[in-house]
């Protein structure tokens, strides 16, 4: 694992830097008073739970942010020079074969905050959402967050992949009070891409009920080798009716600058999006932003070959010392979606089990609103041997239970 040109295999020590992934568990994944104390001291628990990354982000984007430091004003910023939309569009295109138009291009501080205010825009207070579980549990929260009903369609899992059950979402959809779905692609926790195939009669049923979609591709550019991405509004060009959400957060390892990319074609909707969104960007996240989409192809494609051995590893160390649990190596993200449910009665408290037991902060099924019990989500985008140390500890807590 040494071949490397940027450096994946570095440990960085986050304590100082006000990192959710070693502050912020506490209240995220337990009640904030709760008893951790068990076999390691929390000053060692391995984070493998919040969604970003252990590396070192592409030196080529931090030389973008020193030199627009070198400008002395950092006074209130907006994305004014089509530049950065530019390297958006150039990206998708060259990527993913898809070209959103820079007009339908708004802007927000994350995925999650743009799902918040368009589920408020969209649906009135009688209305429904439609996701399909397990799911990224923002989903919920910004369904409860307005006050409107969620409606969860569960995916169906053949030895480890899953797939929708096209059956229970049309009917879901076809509710003259389900005005929305929200779809998560690739999807997080599962990792699964969805095919062409799956997203066009994905879009059509949504489409043929006056469903709008949100499509949140924030995982997109994270795809193990061999793998292709298909936008789910490129397949509908015709319609207005698909939102798209895309980011460098995941792709980059830059959430922490709060920039993200929201397309919406429908142009009443928009207006109403933009009138209550105050465009001001943090100028450093811009620069960061455009630096990646115009010079991080090398970085990403080095990332990817990185996760690839990690999940590869991952799936050897499963195979070798838990032959029960079910694993398939996701098609992208850098989360592992692990089936523990051999091991475990159905009511454990997995996050805090691996807490307590193994030191490992890690986000058990309970987390994913439905359909998920008996899994746990391990983050894998960090370092060989944070990985090797936080997998022995996981393997080692359910051997000795
Ligand atoms: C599917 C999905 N959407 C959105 C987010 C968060 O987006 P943001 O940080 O841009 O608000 C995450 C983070 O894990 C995610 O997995």
């Amino acid at each position: 694992m040494s071949s490397y040109k940027y450096p994946f295999n570095k440990v960085i020590n986050r304590e100082g830097t006000n990192a959710m992934s070693v502050t912020g568990y506490r209240g995220y994944l337990f009640d904030p008073d709760e008893d951790l104390s068990g076999k390691y001291k929390e000053e060692n628990f391995i984070p493998m739970w919040v969604a970003d990354m252990e590396f070192a982000i592409a030196p080529e984007i931090i030389d973008a942010m020193k030199k627009r430091l070198e400008h002395p004003l950092l006074g209130y910023s907006m994305v004014a020079d089509p530049g950065y939309s530019l390297a958006f569009q150039k990206w998708c295109t060259d990527r993913y074969g898809w070209k959103p138009d820079i007009k339908h291009l708004v802007h927000a501080k994350g995925v999650i905050p743009a799902l918040y205010s368009l589920i408020g825009h969209i649906c009135k207070p009688d209305e429904k959402v439609l996701i399909v579980t397990p799911s990224y549990a923002f989903f919920k929260h910004g369904a409860d967050f307005n006050g409107v009903e969620l409606v969860c369609s569960d995916l169906i899992e053949v030895q480890g992949t899953y797939c929708m059950d096209m059956d229970d979402v049309r009917e879901k959809a076809s509710d003259e009070k389900c005005v929305l779905g929200i779809f998560c692609n690739p999807h997080n926790p599962t990792g699964r891409v969805w095919s062409e195939k799956e997203l066009q009669e994905l879009g059509e049923v949504c489409l043929e009920n006056d469903v709008t979609i949100i499509s949140d591709e924030i995982h997109c550019d994270v795809l193990r080798h061999n793998t292709s991405f298909t936008p789910m509004a490129g397949l509908f060009p015709n319609s207005d009716q698909i939102i798209t959400c895309m980011a460098p957060s995941k792709t980059f390892n830059l959430a922490g600058n709060l920039f993200a990319n929201i397309i919406i074609p429908n142009d009443e909707l928009r207006k109403t999006y933009s009138e209550n969104y105050l465009p001001v960007e943090n100028p450093l996240s811009i620069v960061a932003a455009q630096a990646a989409y115009t010079d991080g192809h090398a970085w990403l494609n080095e990332l990817t070959d990185y996760l690839d051995a990690n999940f590869k590893y991952l799936k050897a160390q499963l195979d070798a010392h838990l032959p029960h649990t079910k694993f398939v190596i996701s098609e992208s993200t850098y989360l592992a979606w692990v089936n523990v449910s051999h091991y475990f009665p159905t009511d454990e408290n997995l996050t805090l089990f691996f807490a307590r037991n193994a030191g490992v902060l890690l986000e058990g099924g309970d987390m994913f609103v439905a359909n998920a019990s008996g899994h746990i989500r391990l983050n894998l985008a960090c370092p060989r041997v944070r990985l090797e140390e936080g997998l022995h500890r996981v393997i080692t807590a359910i051997l000795e239970k």
